[in-house]
């Protein structure tokens, strides 16, 4: 595939090796255009380009969003027509890492928010549960496959994202709707910060706990 990330920050350069390694062609955008990613996108190596957003998105198959949670709704609509598009949501609704970072957006969950901002899209939230650094080392090329959450309310969107962590070394595992599996793995949900990926038997009673819970 063809996949598109909005943002090109620590989400996208954690994403991009495993993606690349896995045979898809990556665009890269941000709000600077796409001279302002060119040493990036040599150190990152063939298979890797920029784009301006509106580019990147009208020749992606699959998007990410991995923009702060304050610039996302700009960085959309710049972005045009995401109709069709299938979308994962990596954003979370915080500045940083600490409680105090967290941003208060009532009783919905954060994806909940963003598939409003994307008419016509399918959108997926995954990757957005634990530090970078925990899908970094816990998504190897080959062995034991650490368990990917994902949610959405799409079929055939989340079997194409379902793929794609399987292409990336992880073993997804479907967390339910959007609003329903996004509050257990959105940010402060049970399924959240346990600062590893788990193997999938134990990830699945995990889920299968805060189901019922
Ligand atoms: N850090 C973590 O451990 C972690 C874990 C899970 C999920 N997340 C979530 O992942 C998302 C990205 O986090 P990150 O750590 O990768 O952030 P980051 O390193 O700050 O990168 C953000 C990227 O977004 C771009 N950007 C900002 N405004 C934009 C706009 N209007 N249009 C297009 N691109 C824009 C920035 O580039 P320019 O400023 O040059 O445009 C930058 O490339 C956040 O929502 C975060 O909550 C983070």
């Amino acid at each position: 595939m063809i996949i598109g990330i909005l943002g090109a920050g620590k989400m996208a350069q954690m994403l991009v090796p495993k993606l690349v390694s896995a045979g898809h062609r990556v665009i890269l955008s941000n709000s600077r255009g796409p001279a302002s990613l060119e040493a990036l996108v040599e150190q990152l190596g063939p298979g890797v380009s920029a784009a301006e957003s509106t580019q990147m998105l009208v020749d992606a198959d699959l998007v990410f969003l991995a923009t702060p949670w304050e610039k996302t709704a700009a960085a959309v609509a710049a972005a045009g027509s995401w109709t069709g598009k299938t979308v994962i949501d990596t954003t979370n609704n915080r500045r940083g890492p600490r409680p105090v970072d967290l941003i208060d957006i009532g009783s919905r969950g954060s994806s909940e928010i963003v598939s409003e901002l994307l008419p016509g899209a399918q959108v997926v939230k995954s990757f957005n549960y634990e530090p970078i650094p925990v899908f970094a080392a816990g998504l190897p090329p080959e062995g034991d496959s650490g368990a990917v959450f994902f949610s959405g309310d799409d079929a055939s969107a989340k079997a194409k994202v379902a793929e794609l962590i399987r292409d990336i070394g992880g073993e997804p595992i479907d967390a339910g709707t959007l609003a329903e599996g996004g509050k257990l793995h959105g940010m402060g949900g049970p399924l959240s910060l346990k600062l590893s990926l788990l193997p999938p038997k134990e990830a699945r009673a995990l889920l299968a706990a805060a189901r019922l819970a």
